[in-house]
């Protein structure tokens, strides 16, 4: 039998991502294991979510460690003790270094609240409204050694309206999370993610197209 594929989710608030991953997991269209979901935020929404789905969780709080390289070496431990195929960030609000890249390369992926590469960082539907952008979005990307910089596996297209403020834009493009992260795990899973310098090649996904999505082959 095939070997299931392992994940591990790091959320550090209240983890609706990581619920839109447990609800597809549980019904049976997402071929993955969620080995373990990590917080660095004791408070965190998202250990409780996982703790109700009876998932194995873990605070690693990191403000108990003087760096963020102690920080990332917990984290490596704990990942690799779970052997996690891939780490998936769902609001996971830390900055990785180089030893989480190393540990795990090409096999951290993100989730960014806007379409990369406009409005990298923080509170970025605040500026994307500021900015007069017409569309904002989401987008799914490998994480590499830049902050938001990586290859962008998937895409969703959301419209700015004259009335919306950061939350119902965020609430609009959440919409969009819960339904691309789910996808670009199924991908990863199925073995169909290839990469070609910065691009990312999906076999066979034409099934997965829509007016939102990028268009694959
Ligand atoms: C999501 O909008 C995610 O894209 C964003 O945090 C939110 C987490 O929501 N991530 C970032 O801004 C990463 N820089 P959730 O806890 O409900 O999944």
């Amino acid at each position: 039998m095939k070997k299931p594929y392992r994940i591990a989710v790091l959320a550090s608030g209240g983890g609706t991502n990581l619920q839109s991953i447990i609800d597809q997991q549980q019904t049976g269209e997402l071929p993955i294991t969620i080995a373990l979901v990590i917080s660095n935020n004791p408070g965190a929404g998202a250990l409780e979510r996982a703790q109700q789905a009876g998932i194995s969780t873990l605070c690693i709080n990191h403000r108990d460690y003087p760096t963020r390289e102690n920080f990332d070496r917990a984290l490596v431990n704990a990942l690799q003790q779970a052997e996690v195929d891939l780490v998936v960030l769902a609001g996971f609000m830390r900055i990785i270094t180089p030893i989480m890249l190393t540990a795990f390369p090409q096999r951290i992926i993100n989730i960014h609240p806007a379409l990369l590469p406009s409005f990298p960082g923080l509170n970025v539907q605040q500026q994307a409204i500021d900015y007069g952008a017409r569309f904002s979005g989401c987008t799914v990307h490998f994480v590499d050694a830049d902050v938001d910089t990586g290859p962008i596996i998937i895409q969703a297209v959301v419209p700015i309206l004259a009335e919306d403020s950061a939350a119902t834009l965020a609430e609009r493009i959440l919409e969009q999370e819960h339904r691309i992260y789910p996808q670009a795990i199924q991908w990863l899973a199925e073995g169909r993610v290839t990469l070609d310098g910065r691009k990312v090649i999906i076999t066979d996904s034409r099934s997965c197209v829509n007016t939102l999505t990028n268009p694959t082959h």
